[in-house]
């Protein structure tokens, strides 16, 4: 596996994006810097983590470590819920570029709408700041509903580059997704395995059979050829591999059609509902 094997799609500007990263939520801090530098071994170039993962320092270190320049590795990280507002936005995206060892973040996102602390206009503002001051190459949001999506765009400067959500075949979130295409917003699906459990789903199976390659394949070539930016997560080398490996096969129309009718509302939800979620991210 090449890194010219993955393509990357324009967000604002000139600032492109590798299709597939690798996500580390719940990856340790003191396992993070090995499993990233595993990763970018492989031919990893984007890397997505946050504030609430506790693990940015372990990616900044892997980075240095892997004798790439900077500019070569896609790198995204999240506010967290608590740290919302004007100030404590920019005071909190002082740490995580601090805890990253780096001059400047590829994208920053708003990880949480936490709609009932009604913040989040505001933390839009100190995004828009950031970019604007160039220590953010692009800004996005996470969990943005359709009534988030318009309200941000509709009362701020600046259009989201990214909505990162919930996105796999038993959870597909079509209006969200809609209303990203319509609004110019990439769409990168987070969880997009299903935390595993789409995996053995007999329309993937069947198609994994039917392509030689694996289910967790499929699954994430049913993701890319429609569009959207990938962040699967995994411990295993083996598994990191096969995860990028997407672009040297192409599911059928029919499928591609037999994974989308495996929706299942919010039976498939595996995270929290962002329209409710309101915790902190703070450590206990
Ligand atoms: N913005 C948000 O609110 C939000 C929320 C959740 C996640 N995310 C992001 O999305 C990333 C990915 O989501 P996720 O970690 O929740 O779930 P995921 O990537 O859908 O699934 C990860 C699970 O699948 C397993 N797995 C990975 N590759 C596999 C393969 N090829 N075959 C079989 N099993 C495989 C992993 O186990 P092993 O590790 O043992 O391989 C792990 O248990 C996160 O790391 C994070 O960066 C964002």
């Amino acid at each position: 596996m090449t890194t010219s094997s993955v393509p990357s799609l324009p967000l604002s500007g000139d600032v492109e994006i590798p299709q597939v990263g690798l996500g580390v939520f719940q990856v340790p801090d003191d396992g993070t810097q090995a499993n990233v530098e595993q990763a970018l071994e492989l031919g990893y170039r984007h890397v997505d983590t946050a504030a609430g993962y506790y693990n940015e320092a372990g990616v900044g270190a892997a980075l240095r470590a892997s004798g790439l320049r900077r500019e070569d590795v896609f790198v995204t990280t999240k506010l967290r819920n608590g740290d919302q507002g004007y100030e404590q936005a920019l005071r909190a995206f002082e740490d995580s570029r601090r805890a990253h060892g780096v001059d400047q973040v590829d994208l920053y996102l708003i990880h949480w709408p936490v709609p009932s602390k009604d913040l989040y206009v505001e933390t839009w503002r100190a995004f828009e700041k950031l970019l604007a001051e160039g220590a953010v190459r692009a800004i996005g949001v996470s969990n943005f509903l359709v009534e988030h999506l318009d309200r941000l765009v509709a009362e701020t400067d600046v259009v989201p580059a990214v909505n990162q959500v919930e996105v796999h075949p038993t959870f597909q979130q079509a209006a969200v997704q809609r209303r990203c295409v319509e609004l110019g917003v990439a769409v990168e699906a987070y969880s997009p395995l299903g935390r595993g459990a789409d995996l053995d789903a007999p329309a993937v199976v069947a198609a994994a059979a039917e392509l030689g390659v694996t289910p967790a394949q499929v699954v994430l070539r049913w993701a890319v050829q429609q569009g959207r930016i990938v962040i699967p997560k995994s411990l295993s080398a083996a598994r990191q591999a096969t995860n990028l490996d997407v672009f040297s096969f192409e599911l059928s129309a029919d499928q591609v059609a037999a994974i989308d009718a495996l929706e299942a509302g919010v039976e498939g939800r595996t995270g929290a509902d962002p329209a409710t979620a309101s915790f902190t991210q703070f450590r206990a």
